[in-house]
């Protein structure tokens, strides 16, 4: 396995909208376990593969804090969307930021695992809102660019002074 770099916002990549995955292959699996190994190593709780560069619907998601909890999805599709739940969000892409977020506060997602087999996942709670996180990376979406166009300019600010401190 390997650990993957993560693309930072603003990164125009991360606005790259993702294609269907049409075969499921060792290729594939080797992706996806990459994209585990990433996730768990900087920390977090998901990470799309549009984050990682590869322009393929792929998500991967574990919000237990034993790592005991992986869920992977492929060609995720939401079916059902119900209520509205705020919640603070965070993304491995915009580092240090952390925003509220509007999103549906249950979905129901329908997607295929890593052996190809269609699953329908009922999804409420930090669950709900990180498949919807995650799958806006797919559409090209950073959550940042759900925020106010104010809130966005000062994020892009700090991410810029944050670099020239850095270099
Ligand atoms: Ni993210």
């Amino acid at each position: 396995m390997a650990i993957l770099e993560i693309l930072q916002y603003p990164d125009p990549r991360l606005n790259k909208p993702a294609e269907r995955v049409e075969k499921i292959d060792a290729g594939t699996r080797k992706l996806i376990d990459d994209m585990v190994e990433t996730m768990y190593a900087a920390p977090g709780v998901g990470l799309a593969a549009t984050q990682v560069d590869v322009h393929k619907q792929i998500i991967v998601i574990d919000i237990s804090e034993d790592h005991g909890d992986l869920r992977v999805f492929i060609n995720p599709e939401v079916t059902r969307r119900e209520g509205v739940a705020v919640n603070q969000e965070g993304c491995l892409s915009v580092p240090g930021i952390y925003d509220n977020v509007e999103r549906a506060e249950m979905v129901t997602v329908t997607a295929l695992d890593r052996n190809g087999s269609r699953f329908t996942l009922n999804a409420s709670g930090i669950l709900a809102t990180c498949i919807q996180h995650e799958m806006d990376h797919l559409e090209g979406k950073v959550f940042v660019e759900r925020l106010s166009e104010l809130k966005q300019n000062r994020v892009r600010a700090k991410l810029k002074k944050r670099q020239r401190k850095a270099a």
